[in-house]
């Protein structure tokens, strides 16, 4: 089996997760309480332990894959190979790997804390963290939705369609997601444990509060 497959393999499993979660994330835009509703229906099933570990396995296969890949394939020759390398670097380097460590972080050594809609809205409405934490998001699912385009083009040329649909919804939900998390659409006032989690995890001249 080549690297290619593995990679092509490993994301259908992975998009399976990855469509559930931005899904769940969309559903936020409305209000927090139905995204809960559904993160914790979810949860019964990414949060079965053996489940939970494979899926970060994968994760984390799936970067040392995609790297194996641009290191095979060498330097990129048209624009399209480009946007596949680029992103990918995104979502390795300054996306996944961040994410996925302050998940398993949280789950030893925070666990007290729901890792929930409140807990990404923590660290993008910390001033100035925010200012980090908000283009990290909305670059990251911008970054998917330009990976995957990449893929369609060269597998299915014909669907010129659903390029620029792909493109453009990677644009607008890489922004609303994060701005609903700083209050855009309704208010969100952070819990107190929230607030507490800050204080506790980060130098205080990072989370003022607006
Ligand atoms: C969430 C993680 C990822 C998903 C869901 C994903 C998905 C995909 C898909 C569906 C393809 C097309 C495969 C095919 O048509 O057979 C692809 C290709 C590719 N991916 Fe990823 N990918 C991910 C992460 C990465 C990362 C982190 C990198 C690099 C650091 C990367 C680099 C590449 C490259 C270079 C190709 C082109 C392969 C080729 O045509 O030779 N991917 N990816
Ligand atoms: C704005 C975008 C995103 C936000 C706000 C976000 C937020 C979150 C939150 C709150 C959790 C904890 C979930 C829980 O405790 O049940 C989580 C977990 C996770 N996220 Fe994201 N996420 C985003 C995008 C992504 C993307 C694009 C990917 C993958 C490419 C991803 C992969 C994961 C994984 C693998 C977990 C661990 C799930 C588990 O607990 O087993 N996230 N994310």
């Amino acid at each position: 089996m080549t690297i290619k497959r593995l990679h092509h393999y490993n994301a259908v499993f992975l998009l399976l997760f990855i469509v559930a979660h931005i899904t769940n994330h969309m559903i936020g835009l409305v209000g927090i309480e139905n995204h809960i509703a559904i993160m914790d229906m979810l949860r019964v099933v990414y949060r079965v332990q053996v489940i939970e570990i494979a899926v970060f396995i994968l994760f984390f296969s799936q970067i040392a894959l995609g790297l194996g890949l641009i290191l095979k394939r060498g330097m990129p020759r048209v624009r399209w190979a480009w946007i596949q390398a680029i992103s990918g670097v995104y979502i390795a380097f300054f996306f996944l790997l961040q994410h996925l460590s302050a998940v398993i972080m949280m789950r030893l050594t925070y666990a007290q804390l729901d890792t929930n809609f409140y807990w990404a809205a923590s660290v993008v409405q910390a001033n100035p963290m925010g200012w980090y934490f908000f283009p990290y998001y909305a670059f990251g699912i911008m970054s998917i939705f330009a990976h995957l385009t990449a893929a369609i083009h060269f597998r299915w040329p014909d669907a010129v369609i659903l390029r620029p649909v792909l493109l453009a919804s990677g644009v607008v939900l890489g922004l609303a997601i994060p701005a609903s998390l700083i209050g855009s659409f309704y208010e969100v006032s952070l819990p107190q444990e929230y607030l507490d989690y800050l204080r506790d995890t980060y130098p205080s001249w990072l989370v003022t509060q607006n």
